[in-house]
């Protein structure tokens, strides 16, 4: 029997998609793939205003569901032998429509089936998946594989590119600074898992793919982003309480608290940047075992509550 595959994804800008399209795409003439998109009732905003964009951070990162549009009855009562669930981090945690719909009964799609997750972000994606990972838990979905595609850029080149891509809605290279986003030879590469799902789908044997998966290279880990997230973390929960305690998204009346949290975001990446990088090296230095066993966790497919 050919294995019947959902490939459930949010994308704003479609690079999700993209990446999901290479990896089923040596797959498709032995499997039954299906698509079903998550979208929210309103769209958000691309490119995006520098208001409207730091003013998403107090609900994603306080986890407030957001109204997404139903799932297809088709979709919701189909028996999948695996779903592959596309998301993208935004601020540290699972992007705001990908939250709102873990948050609806068409999370329970996911009951009792396996599942692998793809993301594709900028570099920062640990916090986002240890939160799927615990919905996922919720609902009883059983956890079988993760892919990580990064842009593997200098930080602060990716971080120039993302604002360049976000604000103008310009991806392609300009002046020194290249294309913005997941390389495009590591999006077209992602195609290699997907004979490897396809194998421990045939051979019902899922329990070992994350193994198979990491050892083709499925997610790159350094130590050093461990700490990053762990102090991004800790400031965007007492940013994002801050500027709730002024009101709801859009609301005027928080935008000056939604500003300076913008300003000083930027000052933190750009000035402070190289003291926090030191101070980080040093850390890592001391903690190094601990770190090295951090990566370990982070990279497999087991939850354990407050891990970051
Ligand atoms: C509001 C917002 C916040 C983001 N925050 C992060 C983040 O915390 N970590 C990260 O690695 N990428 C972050 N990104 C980049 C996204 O994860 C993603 O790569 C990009 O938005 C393109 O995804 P898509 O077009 O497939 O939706 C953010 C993007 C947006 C729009």
């Amino acid at each position: 029997m050919r294995p019947r595959i959902l490939v459930l994804y949010y994308s704003q800008t479609g690079q999700l998609r993209q990446i999901l399209d290479s990896l089923v795409s040596d797959i498709k003439g032995k499997a039954d793939i299906e698509y079903a998109q998550i979208e929210p009732v309103t769209a958000f905003p691309f490119p995006w205003t520098a208001l409207e964009f730091f003013d998403a951070m107090p609900e994603t990162v306080a986890h407030v569901p957001i109204p997404v549009k139903p799932l297809p009855a088709t979709v919701m009562n189909g028996k999948y032998d695996l779903i592959i669930f596309g998301y993208q981090p935004w601020f540290l945690n699972p992007s705001q429509p990908t939250t709102g719909f873990l948050n609806t009964e068409f999370a329970q799609i996911f009951k009792d089936t396996p599942v692998l997750t793809v993301v594709g972000c900028r570099n920062m994606w640990l916090h986002a998946q240890e939160k799927v990972k615990s919905y996922l838990a919720k609902v009883n979905a059983q956890l079988v594989g993760n892919i990580v595609l990064t842009d593997t850029n200098p930080n602060l080149v990716s971080l120039l590119t993302v604002i360049r891509w976000s604000f103008k809605g310009q991806k392609e290279a300009s002046g020194m600074l290249p294309a913005a986003g997941v390389q495009q030879r590591d999006i077209e590469a992602t195609s290699r898992f997907g004979n490897i799902i396809y194998k421990h789908l045939a051979e019902d044997n899922l329990f070992d793919l994350q193994r198979a998966l990491l050892s083709s290279g499925a997610v790159q880990l350094r130590p050093g982003l461990v700490i990053l997230e762990q102090r991004g973390i800790k400031n965007f929960r007492f940013w994002s309480k801050f500027i709730r305690e002024k009101g709801g998204p859009g609301d005027p009346a928080r935008a000056g608290r939604v500003l300076m949290f913008k300003n000083l975001l930027l000052v933190a990446i750009f000035i402070l940047s190289p003291i926090s990088t030191a101070t980080a090296l040093l850390k890592l230095a001391i903690k190094r075992n601990s770190l090295l066993k951090d990566v370990d966790y982070f990279k497999q497919l087991e939850y354990q509550e407050g891990r970051l």
